[in-house]
């Protein structure tokens, strides 16, 4: 079915952050109208949404009723409501991704043991419910601690590298992943409408700051050997088909130091790594997206031009108004995209914004990132 009637259309985003102001973008091309959910007031769709509601995302009345006046209802944060978007669903309201996905995914133990069931390569795991359960597992240190619910941007994990770090563990029902020694992370988003096409994005990089536990820098194409990236799209095109998802999957991998491709985790929503696809790709992650749940033909997926994605990320020590540093500076150097989040306030590695830099070259786009990165700051 092509439900596609702009005029007529009511599309619901739960999360009003970043992500959903990028999917605002990518709207207003579509002369779609969007309403916006989000606790804070002031949230960064707030003044571009057609509709911004303040509201709990995890409360069940508030997400029931701000979805009842929608068609089609979709997310840019994984922690919402199931329940209400369950009910929103059986009384036919178009909900993508579908609730029992967004549930499965919420729980990372859930989604360890998914990828297990359905043969897809992924860390060797074990589940614990508290801290003194690690103790059983002593012999097979060092690990990834994971919380099965509730983290997001590296909080919520924590590496534990001998018994004697048990210190540092959280006391909660966890995942304990088996350390992968990887030469690389990479990224495959991909897209699936109603009517099952499928469309990846060329695999990206990406590289972590340590300090932060946050992508610092990705990479657009991602350099690989050929056959390393078919098998990334091949277990892209795997967990998208068994999941049978509508909308984006951004599936996160490790490339391991022998060569294997394991999944580590997905986000059913548009993805920091693809960002670039808004100045780097013939179509964005955000346009594709909007194609998806509204089973429109996806749109082309290949680089128009290598580029490189940098985080701007507060800085550290800095809390209060955000205050922007050398944007004059960057603004001269060919190929520099800024983009500023609009969030009134910074604290120290805040996601305040991203800058893409899109060059002849991926060493050139690499070149002008590092300058940026060293250029642009956000204070207080
Ligand atoms: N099993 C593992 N082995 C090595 N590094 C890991 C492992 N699991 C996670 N990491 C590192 O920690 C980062 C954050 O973990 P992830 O599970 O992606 O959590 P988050 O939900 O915070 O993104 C990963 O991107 C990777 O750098
Ligand atoms: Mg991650």
């Amino acid at each position: 079915m092509n439900f596609f009637e702009p005029d007529k259309l009511k599309i619901g985003i739960l999360g009003g952050g970043q992500l959903g102001r990028m999917i605002l973008q990518a709207a207003a091309n579509y002369n779609l109208f969007i309403k916006i959910l989000d606790p804070d007031e002031n949230a960064p769709c707030k003044h571009i949404a057609n509709e911004f509601k303040k509201g709990k995302l995890t409360d069940f009345d508030t997400v029931y009723k701000f979805g009842k006046d929608c068609d089609v209802i979709t997310i840019e944060i994984e922690h919402v409501n199931i329940e209400a978007l369950k009910k929103l669903e059986k009384e036919g309201k178009k909900v993508f991704p579908q609730p029992h996905i967004l549930e499965m995914i919420q729980d990372k133990g859930n989604q360890k043991m998914f990828y297990q069931r359905n043969d897809i390569p992924s860390p060797d795991f074990f589940l614990v419910e508290n801290k003194s359960q690690i103790n059983k597992f002593n012999d097979y240190f060092p690990f990834f601690q994971k919380l099965r619910t509730g983290g997001y941007d590296g909080k919520g994990v924590v590496k534990l590298s001998d018994p004697n770090d048990l210190s540092k563990a959280f006391d909660a029902p966890s995942v304990l992943e088996r350390l992968v020694d990887f030469e690389k992370e990479i990224s495959v988003i991909i897209a699936r409408n109603e009517s099952g096409e499928t469309k990846c994005f060329p695999v990206v990089e990406c590289a972590f700051s340590e300090e932060a536990n946050l992508v610092e820098f990705l990479f657009s194409p991602a350099i690989l050997k050929k056959t390393q990236e078919k098998e990334a799209y091949k277990i892209a095109e795997l967990v998208a088909e068994k999941m049978q998802i509508v909308g984006l999957l951004a599936v996160e991998m490790f490339v391991t130091k022998d060569g294997k491709i394991l999944v580590n985790e997905v986000a059913p929503r548009p993805h920091n790594s693809g960002h670039q696809t808004i100045e780097g790709n013939v179509t964005s992650q955000f346009e594709q997206h909007l194609r998806a749940i509204l089973n429109l033909p996806l749109g082309a997926t290949d680089i128009t031009r290598p580029s490189v994605m940098v985080n701007m990320l507060g800085e550290k020590g800095f809390e209060g108004d955000a205050k922007y540093q050398g944007i004059n500076e960057v603004l001269k150097w060919d190929g520099v995209h800024v983009h500023m989040y609009g969030k009134k306030t910074t604290k120290s590695f805040r996601k305040m914004g991203h800058v893409t830099v899109t060059a002849n070259t991926l060493e050139e786009a690499v070149k002008y990132a590092k300058k940026v990165k060293d250029t642009l700051k956000v204070v207080a």
